[in-house]
Parts: C-alpha cells; sequence; structure tokens
C-alpha cells in the first residue's frame, strides 16, 4: 500500500485544511481590521493637519505675505515629516517646501478635485510606482504615498489650494508586518497541531493496523491469533466482534480435526482386526475348517461394522454440508411410532425385554418422514442396547400445545452424570468396549440431535446409574422444519 493511500495520511491531510482554512479566514479578517484601523487614523490626522494650515495659509495668501509664508510652510511640512504646496487657482504650484516644482501645473487628481470641483478638500492614498513616490515625497524604495488637498478661501471664494503629500510608507509597512507576523503565528500553530493530530491519527489507526495484521496471518492458517482489544468505541467492538469470530473458526477447525481424528481411529479398529484373522487364516493353511468358517464370519461382521461407521459419517458429513435438506410432508406421527414399535417388537422378545408403548392416537406433524422414523428408532435401538435382559422399555407420545413429545424410557444401566452431557458429541460412548460389543458407532446420538434440530425441536436426557434413562424430544407439529442445525 502507498504510504499516501493510508488513513493516517488522509487524517493527517483532513486535520491541515481545516487548519489552515479556519486560519486563513481568521487572518484575512484580523489584517483586515489592522489595515482598515491605521488608514482611517492617519486619513482623519491628515484631513485634521491640512485644514488646519488651510485656515492659516487662507488669510497669508491674500495678503501677499510670501517669505512669511515661505518660511511657514517649510517649518510646518517638516513637522508633519511631508510636503506641502500651495497652488493658485488655475492648478500652477506658487510654493513648494521641497522648492523643486515652483511655477509647474499639477497633475494631482486630489488638487483639480479641490479647484474644479465642488469639494472643499479631498484625500487618497497611491501606489504610484517608486520613481514617482521618490520625486514627490523624496523617499527612496517607498511604494506608497498619500495625496491630500485643500481649498484655500480669501474674502472673495477660493484663491487657490494647499495640497499635502503624505508618507504613508511606514504605515504601510506595519500592516505587512501584521500578515507577516500572523504567517509565522501560522506555522507555529500547524507545526503545534501536528504533533496532537499525529498521535490521534495513531490512535485511530493503529486498531485498524492490527486487525489487518491478524488477519493476514490468519490467512496464512494461524487461527490461534487474536487482535488486542484496546481502547473504546466503535474500534474496540470491531476487534471484540473480530476475536469472536475468530475463535468460532478456530473452535470449528478444532472440532473438524478432532472428527477426522477419531473417524480414521474408528475405522482402523476394525481393519487391524481382520488383518490378523486374515494373516491367520493366511499363515495357517491346516487351520480346522470349522475355525476358518468361525474367522470368516467374524471377518464378514467386522465388514458390517465398517459399512456402519461409514453410512453414519456420510449421513452425517451430508448434514454438515447442508445439502441433506428437508423432505417435509405431513407425517400421521402416531402411525410412525406404531410402525417403529412393531418393527423392534421382535428384537425385545428375544432379549425377554419388554417394550411398553402408550401412543397418543391422530397425531400428524409436517417433518421429513425418513428422518423422524430414524430418531426414535435409534432411542429405542439405544434403549435396548443398553438395558439388561428381561428389562423394559416403555416409549410414549403425547401432544402438548403446538408440540409433540416422545419419551423413550428404559430401566437399563443408565449415564453417570459426567457423561451425560457429551453423549450427543460425535464418537462419544460411556463404555467403548460395551458399545462395539453391541455394534455401536457412537454416532447414533449425534445423528439425532442434528435431526431434532433441523425439526427445530429439542433433545433432553435424564439418567440414573443403575437405574434407567429417559431421553425426551420435543418437536414443534407445524414444521418449522428447515431450522438448520
Ligand atoms: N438408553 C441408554 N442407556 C444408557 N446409556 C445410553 C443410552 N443411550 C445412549 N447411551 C450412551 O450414550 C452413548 C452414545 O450413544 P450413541 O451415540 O447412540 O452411540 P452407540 O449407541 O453407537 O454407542 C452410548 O455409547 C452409551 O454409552
Ligand atoms: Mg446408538
Amino acid at each position: 500500500m502507498p504510504f499516501w493511500a493510508s488513513i493516517r495520511v488522509k487524517i493527517l491531510l483532513a486535520f491541515f485544511v481545516v487548519v489552515a482554512a479556519s486560519f486563513l479566514v481568521a487572518a484575512t479578517n484580523l489584517t483586515g481590521v489592522v489595515s482598515n484601523y491605521l488608514t482611517s487614523q492617519r486619513t482623519r490626522e491628515d484631513t485634521q493637519a491640512m485644514e488646519n494650515l488651510a485656515g492659516i495659509y487662507g488669510p497669508m495668501l491674500q495678503n501677499g505675505q510670501e517669505a512669511a509664508l515661505n518660511n511657514r510652510l517649510q517649518s510646518d511640512a517638516a513637522g508633519l515629516d511631508g510636503r506641502l504646496m500651495i497652488l493658485d487657482t488655475d492648478g500652477k504650484i506658487q510654493y513648494d517646501s521641497f522648492n523643486t516644482l515652483c511655477g509647474q501645473r499639477t497633475e494631482i487628481r486630489e488638487a483639480i478635485r479641490v479647484l474644479v470641483g465642488n469639494d472643499d478638500a479631498a484625500y487618497a492614498m497611491h501606489k504610484p510606482g517608486r520613481e514617482t513616490v521618490a520625486t514627490m515625497t523624496g523617499e527612496k524604495d517607498a511604494e506608497y504615498l498619500a495625496y491630500g488637498a485643500h481649498e484655500l478661501v480669501g474674502s472673495w471664494g477660493t484663491i487657490g489650494a494647499l495640497v499635502y503629500v503624505s508618507r504613508i510608507q511606514k504605515m504601510m509597512d506595519s500592516v505587512a508586518q501584521v500578515q507577516t507576523q500572523l504567517n509565522s503565528v501560522f506555522v507555529i500553530i500547524a507545526v503545534a497541531a501536528l504533533i496532537p493530530a499525529l498521535f490521534l491519527s495513531r490512535v485511530l489507526t493503529n486498531p485498524i493496523t492490527d486487525l489487518s495484521r491478524t488477519m493476514r496471518r490468519m490467512g496464512e492458517g494461524d487461527l490461534s491469533v487474536r487482535v488486542p482489544e484496546k481502547g473504546s468505541g466503535e474500534l474496540r467492538q470491531l476487534a471484540e466482534n473480530y476475536n469472536t469470530m475468530a475463535a468460532q473458526l478456530e473452535k470449528m477447525d478444532q472440532s473438524r480435526n478432532q472428527f477426522v481424528s477419531n473417524a480414521s481411529h474408528e475405522l482402523k479398529t476394525p481393519l487391524a482386526t481382520m488383518k490378523i484373522m486374515l494373516e491367520t487364516v493366511i499363515y495357517q493353511p491346516e487351520m480346522p475348517e470349522e475355525l476358518r468358517a468361525e474367522f470368516m464370519q467374524d471377518m464378514n461382521h467386522e465388514i458390517d461394522r465398517l459399512t456402519g461407521i461409514i453410512t453414519d459419517l456420510l449421513t452425517l458429513t451430508k448434514m454438515d454440508n447442508r445439502q441433506d435438506a428437508l423432505k417435509t410432508e405431513d407425517v400421521d406421527m402416531t402411525a410412525l411410532t406404531e410402525e417403529i414399535l412393531r418393527l423392534l417388537r421382535p428384537v425385545a422378545e428375544r432379549r425377554r425385554q419388554t417394550l411398553e408403548s402408550r401412543v397418543t392416537p391422530g397425531i400428524i406433524m409436517t417433518g421429513d418422514r425418513t428422518k423422524l422414523n430414524q430418531i426414535l428408532y435409534n432411542l429405542i435401538d439405544n434403549a435396548m442396547k443398553y438395558t439388561q435382559d428381561g428389562g423394559t422399555v416403555r416409549v410414549t407420545l403425547d401432544e402438548a400445545g403446538e408440540n409433540l413429545i416422545w419419551r423413550v424410557k428404559d430401566n437399563g444401566i443408565g449415564i453417570p452424570k459426567e457423561d451425560q452431557e457429551h453423549i450427543f458429541d460425535r464418537f462419544y460412548r460411556v463404555d467403548k468396549a460395551r458399545s462395539r460389543e453391541t455394534g455401536g458407532t457412537g454416532l447414533g446420538l449425534s445423528i439425532v440431535r442434528q435431526l431434532v434440530k433441523m425439526h427445530g425441536g429439542n433433545i433432553s436426557v435424564a439418567s440414573e446409574p443403575g437405574q434407567g434413562s429417559c431421553f425426551t424430544v420435543t418437536l414443534p407439529r407445524n414444521g418449522k422444519g428447515g431450522a438448520k442445525a
């Protein structure tokens, strides 16, 4: 990622734009105010001075006091630090405190306005170029000057005009200085603002960088990494949510690995048994015929077990992959229950077990017939398997509001408390040896639970070792099916 594309740079840039824009507005206003104040004050002062002098020069001009007027003009101009000139009504310069322009006609617009127009006085600041300023004020390298003019009044009206050339360069310099000072203040503010901005942008972007680094490592296969949950607000929430997701992924990955290793182990056992028996048959050619037949039968039995495990595994993975959608229809649960009982009764009789039942008639539910069948079959099969010969298994079907309830109760060996929460896990068996003897795979109950969940139902167990177990399945009759496990 190029440097300029980072959030950090964008935040810094935004910060800068905001600081610069607000400063620009403030600075422009401030310089405007300062320059307005200075120029208007200067205008007032200069105009006032001219008015005073005009009051004195008017009578002197009328009375023809040439020498005295010339002297006053010199000393007043020196006092004002400017240049004073007196024009006749034709605009010709009669007196000049610099003594250089006498006899010339003036082109100063303010003077013409006073002599020709109706104005008593005129004043304006100009930037006429360095050369003009140098000849008019005698200042080198100055750019600005101001011209003021005031009429001189005699007994019979206007008799001439006083012209004042004012040196305003210093004042203009102060305005420029304010500008320069504000600029340096801006640089200081910008640098000062940069420090918190750097800090802030780091605070903002660090969690994102962390997250991105963690995601990359997870993408490379290390599912154990987590984002540090620092700070507060949205970014902390993001980190927390991400970690929750990561934990879930890791758990899924672990349980998948566990499942694969369990499955391999389960498949290896019958294969190992078969290999031993097969080798015995191969290396003992003179084995008695009955023994050989018995071995063959045992191997056949092991093959059945392998097939059983693989069938169960396929069922489970199909459900995991959500390929096995529910084929829902209206199922007569009463009939379905009776049918399974009828099927299993001979098996129970063989072991002198009593298969009791109380089935509420006329219960219909929307669901997948084959899967519902599988649920009850598995539960009764377990109940008979884990109950001693001569025991009792009791199956009931009831209606409870919107739900129906299957109960499968036996007075068999029961399940210890600590195992009860695990029996629905894949491959979990309380007594491995006994389960294997009876042809169990340890997958039956996990399949049952999955099927129940698919129908939006619930399964629970209550059991006491030595007393028996009772499995309860609750299913919603409205076929809220499709609820995924
Ligand atoms: N009715 C029951 N009575 C006692 N134990 C049971 C009963 N049902 C299940 N179990 C225990 O739960 C374990 C898991 O059951 P299941 O998943 O059906 O596997 P399997 O029947 O193949 O052993 C069984 O191995 C057994 O230990
Ligand atoms: Mg079973």
